[in-house]
């Protein structure tokens, strides 16, 4: 079949060559593709040239695909792409410095994505890197201390929060009524184990998660603070340099990621998304 799986120097990321993601992928491919995505959490695909068609396409082998809640940013021909852009491609508003905090995608949703898969059809040639964090590796880091204090504790998640700084920013258009009404809190619990591997990882971010039940504000902040400062260390921390036509698909579950400035008056960045649906665990659960 002529993949290959190529660890990086990172711990979680594989980039996998020998496949063109345009073809139709017989069940072969995309079963090892499926297997390198749970061992690695991470995969990287470059030199790709896919339709919006192909895109979706490739996509859906691994679940079924969701938008988003601004839906001014989803393609009116292909409503399961989200759009990066900040030139605003394809009829979509830009997005300015969409993603630039450390987040997991839709964690303010009762069942968060599984995963994400980022297409870059134009990249500057300097900056705009997107940062990925190994949540196993941080919480396996954990003294036994933090362990223990984190273990049966479970965490807010609320998209309002974000938007609203962002929109104070002048970044986003201000939220309807409809939105606002929409962006209820979630619970997830702070250490998730993972549904596929079995294995625990972290699951707070800076991009949604509001705060962590039961503990007293300042406490709560101090402590989300710490676990995501701790996430994010040089060793947990792969930074991904874009070519045009690289893909990067991400277990939203064990990943954080981050997307970093660049000077968005000289360059374009056009990226596009397309998001896979959470489970609720019973699929792990039934294997
Ligand atoms: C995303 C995201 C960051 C980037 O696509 O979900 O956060 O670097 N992107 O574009
Ligand atoms: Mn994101």
């Amino acid at each position: 079949m002529g993949l290959s799986v190529t660890r990086t120097g990172n711990t979680f990321v594989a980039e996998i060559g020998g496949v063109d993601l345009a073809q139709p992928l017989d069940e072969a491919t995309v079963e090892a593709i499926r297997q390198a995505w749970w061992d690695n959490s991470i995969l990287v695909f470059r030199g790709q040239n896919l339709t919006q068609e192909q895109h979706v396409a490739f996509s859906g082998h691994f679940g079924e695909l969701q938008g988003h809640t601004v839906k001014d940013w989803l393609l009116p021909t292909h409503p399961e792409i989200l759009v990066l852009s900040n030139r605003g491609r394809g009829g979509v508003k830009p997005l300015e410095n969409g993603g630039a905090y450390w987040h997991s995608d839709i964690t303010y949703q009762a069942v968060p994505p599984m995963g994400s898969i980022l297409y870059g059809l134009t990249v500057p040639p300097e900056g705009g890197d997107t940062l990925y964090a190994d949540m196993h590796a941080a919480y396996e880091a954990l003294d036994e201390e933090t362990k223990a204090l984190i273990a049966d504790r479970v965490a807010i998640h609320n998209y309002k929060h974000r938007y609203l700084l962002m929109a104070e920013g002048g970044r986003r258009p201000d939220p309807t009524p409809e939105q606002l009404a929409e962006w209820q809190d979630v619970e997830h619990p702070v250490v998730l184990v993972h549904p596929e591997s079995g294995r625990k990882c972290l699951f707070v971010n800076e991009g949604f998660t509001v705060s962590i039940k039961g503990l007293e504000k300042e406490e709560s902040d101090a402590l989300l603070q710490r676990l995501c400062a701790h996430s994010v260390k040089p060793q947990f921390v792969y930074a991904h340099k874009w070519r045009p036509g690289d893909i990067v698909m991400w277990d939203n579950r064990s990943t954080m990621h981050c997307a970093t400035p660049y000077d968005a008056e000289k360059y374009e960045r056009t990226m596009h998304r397309t998001t896979i649906k959470g489970i609720t665990g019973q699929r792990a659960a039934a294997a």
